[in-house]
């Protein structure tokens, strides 16, 4: 179904999962603060993204490099001539455009006319040590990918990995970027998951090609509707700087089409131009052939915060039921905030008590919420508006016959387990 956005940007806020940072200064444009739900959501898509990328693979390593480098790092990647957008002002009103997403020459707020576009660096500066100098300028990072690059030879050497071989690395990132908007679309601040894989010249085309697979169906996995994907690929105006071929895996957001992850074909652009720059030598050495080379790179290059606004967006959906308008969250169970709620049927006194120890026996193992305010079938609404797969309802019955009522959030379907087998069957449920 096609969403309204304002209704995903007033749940997120009305429910914390994310809303406009600095709120109560009036904000600060650009930067979103991640509440209890969504900073579960947000940790549970990068811990699905590390599990497959990292954990289930023999040939990836996991890296976290630091997030402000050398200087030196944004000359040999190009980021200091090249990472720049064209910008434009308006004369009248002063307001600021990129010049690639305008669609006429002048201004689309006032109709004024606009300057010519000057190259602006999406880069965020800053200092290291108190002297506000040149010589103490630094970048924060705008991609993770360049701490991978310039670990790459140490990290051969500890883990001894041999082509084809990748390095990943989650974390922020920072981009000065123009036109920040869509909510955590497009922000200042923002989260990437990205892994550098590592391959012979000859073999980049056929691991670019499936690079561009296996990530489009890590989306499938999680849930991710067909319809709701598709693949673009770059045509060779568009490419970076650095690539010889990129194809973006596309999101139907609630406004159209836009991208959701990019994996290029580096080729050997990086580890050639850190090597030139650092002077350290950062080619491989097969040692069967004894041959040395600069292996070339295909990059799934991925947005943590992107990624978590595309699985609400998809998941997103209204229902009636029972005569009444509802609205859920239909994610997957591995990226649900909550796993369970321990709901106990009434508050009374012998009923809280039971569910108390429900909820005590079962927090060890899942994340879980308790509630037990207002009626039951509003507490069941508030669990399906967050993507809670599973409630457990405590009734009187429970206290004869020692079970309990698990429920599941999408078939709506009940089932009666005896409380001392209950982690066991909520287990079964959320792994398969
Ligand atoms: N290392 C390559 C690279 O950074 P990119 O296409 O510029 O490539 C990768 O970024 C992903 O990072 C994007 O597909 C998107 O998911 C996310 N991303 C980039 N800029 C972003 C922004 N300003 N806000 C939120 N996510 C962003």
């Amino acid at each position: 179904m096609s969403v309204d956005f304002e209704k995903i940007t007033s749940l997120a806020k009305r429910r914390g999962f994310f809303f406009q940072g600095s709120e109560i200064y009036g904000g600060l444009n650009g930067t979103w603060d991640f509440g209890p739900l969504g900073v579960e959501l947000l940790k549970n898509v990068k811990a699905a993204w590390w599990r497959a990328m990292v954990q289930l693979r023999d040939d990836i390593v996991g890296l976290d490099s630091a997030i402000l480098l050398n200087p030196e790092v944004w000359r040999a990647s190009g980021h200091l001539e090249n990472f720049t957008d064209p910008l434009v002002d308006c004369k009248e009103c002063k307001m600021r455009w990129r010049a690639d997403h305008l669609e006429g020459d002048r201004c689309p707020n006032c109709g004024g006319e606009l300057t010519e576009p000057r190259r602006f660096n999406l880069m965020f500066k800053t200092f290291v040590g108190p002297v506000e100098g040149d010589a103490a300028v630094v970048y924060l990072r705008p991609e993770t990918a360049q701490g991978i690059f310039v670990d790459f030879k140490a990290v051969q050497a500890m883990t001894r990995k041999r082509l084809p071989f990748g390095i990943a690395q989650q974390g922020k990132s920072f981009r000065n970027e123009i036109s920040p908007g869509n909510s955590i679309f497009r922000s200042r601040e923002f989260e990437q998951m990205e892994c550098e894989y590592f391959v012979r010249p000859e073999q980049a085309e056929d691991a670019y090609r499936a690079w561009i697979k296996e990530r489009y169906d890590w989306y499938l996995g999680l849930g991710m509707k067909a319809e709701s994907l598709r693949l673009r690929e770059h045509d060779k105006e568009e490419l970076s700087h650095y690539s010889a071929g990129t194809s973006d895996v596309e999101f139907l957001y609630p406004w159209g089409w836009g991208e959701l992850e990019g994996i290029a074909n580096r080729t050997d652009f990086d580890l050639r131009r850190h090597s030139e720059f650092s002077g350290k030598d950062l080619s491989y050495v097969d040692e069967t052939t004894n041959e040395k080379f600069y292996p070339y790179v295909i990059e799934p290059a991925a947005g943590a915060t992107r990624a978590t606004l595309a699985f609400m967006c998809d998941a997103y959906d209204e229902a009636v039921v029972n005569g009444e308008q509802r609205t859920f969250l239909r994610l997957h169970k591995d990226l649900a905030p909550y796993k369970v709620a321990v709901l106990p049927l009434s508050k009374k006194e012998n009923l809280t008590a039971v569910s108390r120890q429900v909820e005590r026996s079962l927090r060890p193992h899942f994340m879980i919420t308790y509630d037990e305010t207002q009626s039951i079938g509003k507490r069941y609404a508030r669990q399906d508006e967050i993507g809670t797969p599973y409630c457990v309802t405590v009734d009187f019955d429970s206290l004869e016959d020692h079970a309990v009522t698990i429920r599941e959030r999408d078939s709506m379907a009940q089932e009666r387990v005896p409380i001392a087998e209950l982690v066991t069957a909520l287990r079964e449920k959320l792994e398969t």
